[in-house]
């Protein structure tokens, strides 16, 4: 593990070099990368845009209606087995130049259903995909091995309304029409305890990879709304940062207090753009994870090169953008920036405990705006939150180079609380021109077990944040 750790510290110029080299020659003993289309408008000079880590595609062969397959958008008949089969019939074109299942303007009930490869969902303006109450339209399935049980019970858990495993190239987009997940009634199976299994989310892409999610209204989810999990295979088998997820222009509803409606969670999964998204809901907007403690230990599938910029929402009673608590497999090379939260409970929070072992390394967070959040800046471990009694209470996480820089909060209650995990400090923090008005002169900074750089910070920061040691990294301009 310590290699890990020290892939993920601030590159030299030697390891710098040594990298370029190593990329250029590879990239000249292989062959040439397919030619893609590019995807929408290029970005401007001030407008930095993560949208190319979608290698677009090329017009679908086959462009059909949910219509041709039987499906009826009354707002009552199931369109399950429409769904079906219409994804039967577009496997067949996968490797034939692609499909594209349109629907239209109605409100077409459904059960779960399975995308499949070099395949567009696309959704016209007005068309609601909406999801069946019938738990048996939501089957079980097995477990996410970093996490060894749903995460909410034992044994398995609710497929997602759409699902995908090992898929590629497919793009679920639209006219912003709308997939609802009418989550009520999962909501009132975990308020009343009487859930069965760990609900389902609304969509779920495993082991996926190219995959453009846009457009696109998704409401009231019966839990994570959007969780991209081991999105991080390589299907051309040559060399590449490939494997990714773009997730931009979308809006993610939920009631304020819908539990664990989380808008995005990407999970083990590698080059991951979550870009211009407008988020309201019961949990973190975004929130990135890799696996839960001796089974995302084992797993190993980190979570890396992940871009969250331009969010923009609120959550009462969680944060804007999370890191953890699951965490397990590590997480690192992370860039979050220009988010603007109100009315939540804290604006950026990493979560973590005992057992989970892994890192978070390699983080800058900046560029964010907040009105009337509680905790800005929150560090916290969790509250014995463990999927058994197999979790290894050595298992520190480690924390590592996490940046946090130009942070405006107005109204806020509380100065940052930063707690870190015992016996395992976050080293390496810096703090950087953070402004957080509102915060009585006299409330101090809680700080335990973290050390770092803080300079141009409002409230006077705590001692543990006034180590000169990293100066030269958390230099004030
Ligand atoms: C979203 O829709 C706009 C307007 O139709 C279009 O220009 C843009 O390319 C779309 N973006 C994505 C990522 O699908
Ligand atoms: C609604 O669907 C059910 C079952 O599919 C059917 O029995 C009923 O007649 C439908 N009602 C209307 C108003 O279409
Ligand atoms: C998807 O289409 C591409 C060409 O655009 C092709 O190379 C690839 O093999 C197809 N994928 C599958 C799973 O058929
Ligand atoms: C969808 O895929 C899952 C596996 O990921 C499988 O268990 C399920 O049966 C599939 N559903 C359909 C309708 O094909
Ligand atoms: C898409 O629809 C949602 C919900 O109706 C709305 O809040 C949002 O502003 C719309 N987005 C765009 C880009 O029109
Ligand atoms: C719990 O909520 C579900 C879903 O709304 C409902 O069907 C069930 O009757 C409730 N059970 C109890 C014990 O309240
Ligand atoms: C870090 O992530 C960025 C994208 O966010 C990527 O361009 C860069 O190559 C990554 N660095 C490493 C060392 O993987
Ligand atoms: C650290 O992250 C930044 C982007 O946030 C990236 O440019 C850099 O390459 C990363 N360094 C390492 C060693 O991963
Ligand atoms: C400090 O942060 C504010 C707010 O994000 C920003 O406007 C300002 O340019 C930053 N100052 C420096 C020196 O980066
Ligand atoms: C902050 O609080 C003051 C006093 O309650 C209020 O007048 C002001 O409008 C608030 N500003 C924001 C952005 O919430
Ligand atoms: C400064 O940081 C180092 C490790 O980064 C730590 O060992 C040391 O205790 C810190 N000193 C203070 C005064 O916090």
């Amino acid at each position: 593990m310590e290699s890990v750790i020290g892939a993920c510290t601030r590159p030299t110029w030697a390891r710098v070099f040594v990298l370029f080299t190593l990329v250029t020659f590879l990239s000249l003993h292989l062959p040439s990368r397919p030619v893609w289309l590019l995807t929408g408008p290029p970005p401007g000079p001030d407008e930095p845009t993560c949208s190319a880590f979608f290698r677009a595609v090329p017009q679908r062969k086959l462009v059909m209606s949910i219509e041709d397959f039987g499906g009826v958008g009354d707002g009552n008949a199931s369109n399950t087995e429409s769904f079906r089969r219409a994804i039967r019939y577009m496997q067949a074109f996968q490797n034939r130049g692609g499909a594209q299942l349109n629907v239209p303007k109605g409100t077409w009930l459904t059960g779960s259903f399975n995308l499949t490869s070099n395949f567009t969902l696309f959704l016209h303006r007005g068309a609601v995909i909406l999801a069946s109450q019938d738990p048996k339209e939501w089957p079980i399935i097995e477990p996410l091995p970093s996490y060894g049980r749903g995460r909410e019970r034992f044994g398995g858990r609710h497929i997602s309304l759409i699902h995908g495993n090992g898929i590629s190239n497919v793009v679920i987009t639209g006219e912003n029409g709308t997939v609802d997940g009418q989550g009520k009634m999962w909501w009132e199976l975990w308020w009343n305890r009487t859930l069965e299994h760990t609900r389902g989310h609304l969509l779920e892409l495993i082991n996926s990879d190219n995959v453009l999610i846009s457009n696109l209204t998704f409401q009231n989810s019966p839990f994570w709304t959007i969780h991209p999990v081991y999105c991080r295979f390589d299907p051309f088998g040559y060399f590449q940062f490939g494997n990714n997820v773009v997730v931009k222009g979308m809006t993610i509803l939920a009631p304020l207090n819908a539990p664990n409606t989380d808008g995005i969670d990407p999970d083990s999964s590698t080059n991951v753009c979550i870009e211009d998204n407008y988020i309201e809901s019961g949990d973190d907007l975004v929130a990135i994870k890799s696996g839960w403690d001796q089974y995302g230990i084992t797993v190993a599938h980190p979570s890396a090169n992940i871009v969250v910029r331009r969010i923009s929402g609120t959550t009462p009673t969680c944060s804007g953008v999370g890191i953890g608590s699951e965490m397990s497999g590590g997480i690192s090379n992370i860039t979050i920036e220009n988010l603007h939260v109100w009315d939540s409970a804290a604006g950026v929070r990493i979560k973590s405990d005992k057992g989970r072992g892994g890192y978070v390394a390699n983080v800058s967070i900046s560029d964010i705006r907040m009105e009337r959040v509680k905790i800005p800046i929150r560090f916290s471990r969790g509250s014995n939150d463990h999927p058994d009694d197999g979790w290894d209470p050595k298992a520190v996480p480690r924390f590592k180079d996490i940046l946090i820089s130009n942070v405006v909060s107005v109204n806020s209650t509380k100065a940052p609380v930063l707690e870190g995990v015992e016996d395992s400090s976050f080293q390496g923090l810096c703090f950087k021109n953070i402004t957080l008005h509102g915060v009585a002169l006299s409330a101090k900074w809680r700080c335990e077990y973290v050390y770092g750089f803080a300079t141009g910070v409002f409230p006077v920061p705590c001692l543990e944040l006034r180590n000169n040691s990293y100066s030269s990294w958390c230099s004030p301009t």
